[in-house]
């Protein structure tokens, strides 16, 4: 391929729709007429490269080469040390206008943009800061897996509080009398599926049913897991063990995410929020199965979000530190976990609620968080990052905290 065709692609890249009000990042499919789109026309203050077709200018293809042709010109009028030609517009009155930059005194400054008022320039006029909706997530549709107790549960309850339809996916056969607890509590569509994550035949048919029912997907939390409750040392980890913990957690995160991501970039939007623990990043004995999956779902994690960057979608690993679920407290009841021992090694000097989890996922499926992606978030109270265990940082003193 010859560098023509690179940058031809680029030129088309950067073409934009805004279809529904939502801005589509997608590149023109031929014969575009008039101005190529709102977008580039919003950019055109900063972008160097995007440009406008002007009315009975070039379409289509030609304009992609026009755009070649331009682009291919600007280094040589740098060398002859003038004002780019390309880099000058026509305004509305047919007179020159430069994309907001102008000289003054041989500097060059930037032109104030927005609206001039008594107080000075708006410029929250071109970008809408809306991050505090009272519900942000209204009208999109949030898969959960593992919905239907702990953690998933919890994030359930609170995507449906922020505006989401839902969709459960959990091999519990409780999980459509919880469907319709959470339909009717937060009047919202809540769709069960009662399935296998890593059952990739019947996963495919539960995202089609999505598909069918609400037409998209906009958030998948790959939440669905299993923990043994003995510690055994690698060594005298039975393979079928080791092969089931990979499965659910692993197999499973990375079969839904493979059929969400076709949906979500046909939305040009996606959340993806796969759960991690502290086995994924600190070693501890006994836990080396569970440890290989969750830090395998770090790996897929960090690819999602390379991979969707450039079509809105994000991805991010939430890590939980000792969150107080159903199962923990059967242990903790039934004496096989020791509740003040991980409460004290924990800085903040508690076990975790799995809502303190949900709030996180919540954050990060938020529209407005698409700026956060490849990450992973701590939600242990500082478990990881204590040191010494050993080491006296005082006794728990009364504070107050926002439940
Ligand atoms: N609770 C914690 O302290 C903690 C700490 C770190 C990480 N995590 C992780 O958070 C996630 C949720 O944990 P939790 O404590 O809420 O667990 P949980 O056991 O309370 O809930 C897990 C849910 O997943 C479902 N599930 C299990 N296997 C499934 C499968 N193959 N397909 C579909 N659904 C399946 C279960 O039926 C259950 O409803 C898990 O991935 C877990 O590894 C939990």
């Amino acid at each position: 391929m010859g560098a023509g065709g690179g940058v031809r692609r680029r030129a088309r890249r950067r073409g934009r729709t805004v279809r529904g009000g939502l801005r589509l990042h997608r590149a023109p499919v031929g014969g575009t007429e008039g101005p190529r789109s709102r977008g580039n026309r919003r950019h055109a203050g900063r972008r160097r490269h995007v440009r406008r077709a002007r009315p009975g200018g070039p379409a289509g293809a030609d304009a992609a080469r026009t755009a070649d042709r331009r682009h291919l010109r600007v280094p040589a009028r740098r060398r002859a040390g003038g004002v780019a030609a390309d880099r000058v517009r026509r305004g509305r009155d047919g007179g020159p206008r430069d994309r907001g930059r102008h000289r003054r005194g041989g500097r060059r400054v930037r032109r104030p943009r927005g609206r001039e008022t008594a107080e000075g320039t708006v410029r929250s006029e071109r970008r809408p800061v809306v991050i505090d909706a009272p519900e942000p997530l209204a009208g999109r549709v949030a898969v959960v897996t593992g919905g239907a107790d702990g953690i998933g549960l919890a994030t359930a309850e609170r995507l449906a509080a922020a505006g989401a339809t839902l969709v459960l996916v959990d091999v519990d056969p409780a999980l459509p009398d919880i469907a319709t607890t959470l339909a009717d509590r937060h009047a919202r569509a809540v769709l069960p599926i009662t399935a296998d994550v890593a059952d990739d035949t019947a996963m495919a048919d539960g995202f089609a049913r999505v598909d069918a029912e609400f037409g998209r997907v906009d958030v998948l939390v790959n939440n669905a897991g299993i923990m043994t409750p003995h510690l055994v040392p690698v060594h005298e980890v039975a393979l079928p063990d080791f092969d089931a913990m990979l499965r659910v957690h692993l197999r499973g995160a990375f079969v839904c995410a493979r059929l969400a991501v076709p949906l979500m970039r046909r939305g040009a939007f996606g959340r993806i929020v796969n759960l991690t623990s502290v086995l994924g990043t600190l070693g501890l004995p006994g836990r080396s199965a569970y440890a290989v999956a969750k830090t395998g779902v770090i790996g897929l994690t960090r690819s999602l979000a390379v991979e969707g960057g450039r079509y809105g979608i994000t991805a991010n690993a939430v890590l939980p530190g000792w969150i107080l679920t159903g199962r923990l407290r059967a242990r903790l009841a039934a004496g096989t976990l020791d509740h003040d021992r991980y409460a004290e090694r924990t800085p903040v000097g508690r076990w975790g609620d799995p809502a303190d989890v949900a709030r996180m996922i919540t954050f990060l499926a938020l529209p407005a968080s698409g700026f956060l992606t490849g990450g992973v978030f701590p939600v242990d109270g500082g478990y990881c990052v204590r040191g010494d265990a050993d080491e006296d940082i005082g006794p728990v003193h009364d504070r107050q905290e926002v439940g």
